[in-house]
């Protein structure tokens, strides 16, 4: 029997009709049997870092699913050139307090949808940079970059575009190769 490989996938958006929600559903619907794909929410409190050392519930259990994970996804929007405040702020709680950082040395991969013409670029770059702080090995390659998603998604922002699918299939497979390599 073959070991599950376990993917925590946050999702940076709240919104119900999710572009980028939709791309972790299609990477669950695209996963080997043997990859298991855990969508969490970062709707969680404001970080505050009188907190951190008795961390609110929602946190721990959020941080306890990341760090029993193989490794991360994260779909982000792109807000104002920059990732949602929700999004940076699960990754915030996740690195804090620095010796239960549960992203540090956590192979991660990156995707991103947009309605606009740039496919969340500029989300990434900002995105990868935080990801350095945190120590987390973030994959390089292959790049994700979702533009105009109101072509590339149904009205339940269902992923309905084939190249699309593949590109977050061999994005998957990557990580896990990359996971794998790392050891
Ligand atoms: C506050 C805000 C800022 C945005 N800024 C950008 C932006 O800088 N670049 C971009 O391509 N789209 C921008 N958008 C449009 C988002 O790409 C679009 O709302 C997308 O559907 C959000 O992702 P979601 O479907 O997962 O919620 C912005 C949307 C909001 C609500």
């Amino acid at each position: 029997m073959t070991d599950t490989f376990r993917i925590a996938a946050m999702s940076g958006s709240l919104r119900h009709a999710s572009y980028n929600r939709g791309l972790l559903r299609a990477a669950q619907a695209t996963a080997p049997a043997e990859v298991t794909i855990e969508i969490l929410e970062v709707d969680l409190p404001l970080f505050n870092e009188d907190l951190e050392e008795a961390e609110p519930a929602s946190v721990a259990l959020f941080k306890k699913r990341v760090h029993g994970a193989n490794a991360v996804l994260i779909a982000t929007p792109e807000y104002n050139w920059g990732i949602p405040g929700g999004l940076k702020n699960a990754i915030d709680w996740c690195s804090r307090p620095p010796a239960r950082n549960v992203l540090k040395q956590k192979p991660v991969a990156i995707l991103g949808a947009t309605t606009g013409p740039w496919g969340t670029t500029r989300a990434q770059n900002a995105l990868r940079q935080t990801l350095i702080f945190t120590d987390s090995l973030t994959l390089v390659q292959p790049w994700v970059f979702v533009n105009n998603a109101k072509e590339k998604f149904d009205d339940a922002a269902n992923l309905t575009d084939e190249r699309t699918k593949e590109q977050v299939a061999g994005l998957v497979a990557a990580l896990v190769a990359w996971t794998k390599r790392l050891g």
